[in-house]
């Protein structure tokens, strides 16, 4: 047990799917998993393992944000020993080129983020994921005829963003082209560990043209980005 997690840890699977929404892990784990078990449920954050075709995994909600985010997989890597993180999210665009519903694969995160600096002394404002899971994710993608844009990310500590200067900056200075607001922290996190952390992502805000999905969009148009994650986790 941790400060945030009840789970044992042998009910805890290798493989995370792990979305910003507890509701949406509750939904992952009914639809997708069998022999569906809730592991740990403190602050309403409810976590479930089943098997996916056979292999076991956990579903377990980050929360928003990066220090929530922090919390979790600071927890899930170094506590329960987890060693592969999936991130299904969603995003906001920076750029007229991706539409609301299309797929973002996180190249690399950006962040103004105080995080990395102040848990572990490091100064890095852009962490990547990792490419071994990236792989699977574009590959299983292309085998679902599901096309995803490859993107490095702004992973902001802001959802309204009311000052357009930010939103510029993060785009000259590493071409983010989507922004969300937890993968700094997973990917600091799954680099400290010596583990593996990706981000698969929908997009439901356009930032440049102002459209964002509804509350029910933003959880119906998700089903292909968490299809593409459970896909991957088979061949990792
Ligand atoms: N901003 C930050 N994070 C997000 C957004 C957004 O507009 N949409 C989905 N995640």
């Amino acid at each position: 047990m941790t400060p945030h997690i009840e789970a044992n840890k042998e009910d805890v699977a290798k493989i995370v799917i792990m979305p910003g929404d507890p509701v949406r892990a509750k939904l992952i784990a009914d639809n997708y998993l069998e022999n569906v078990k809730m592991i740990s449920n403190v602050r309403g954050m409810n976590a479930f393992t089943g098997t996916y075709k056979g292999l076991k995994i956990s579903v377990f909600p980050s929360g928003m944000g990066i220090p929530s985010m922090g919390i979790y997989s600071y927890e899930l890597f170094k506590e329960y020993d987890v060693d592969k993180i999936i991130k299904v999210g969603t995003c906001g665009s920076y750029t007229k080129d991706l539409d609301l519903g299309d797929l973002v694969v996180v190249n690399a995160s950006y962040s103004e983020s105080t995080y990395a600096k102040v848990q572990d002394n490091v100064d890095d404002d852009l962490i990547y994921a990792s490419d071994f899971i990236n792989f699977y994710l574009r590959e299983t993608a292309e085998e679902m005829g599901k096309h995803v844009t490859i993107a490095n990310v702004h992973s902001s500590d802001v959802f309204y963003e009311e000052d357009d200067n930010i939103r510029k900056n993060a785009m000259d200075k590493h071409v983010c082209m989507a922004c969300e607001m937890e993968s700094f922290a997973l990917f600091h996190n799954a680099k400290k560990f010596g583990k593996k952390a990706s981000q698969i992502l929908t997009v439901t805000d356009n930032l440049v043209t102002g459209e964002r999905a509804s509350a029910s969009d933003r959880t119906n148009k998700v089903n292909d980005m968490i299809v593409i994650a459970l896909e991957s986790a088979l061949k990792l």
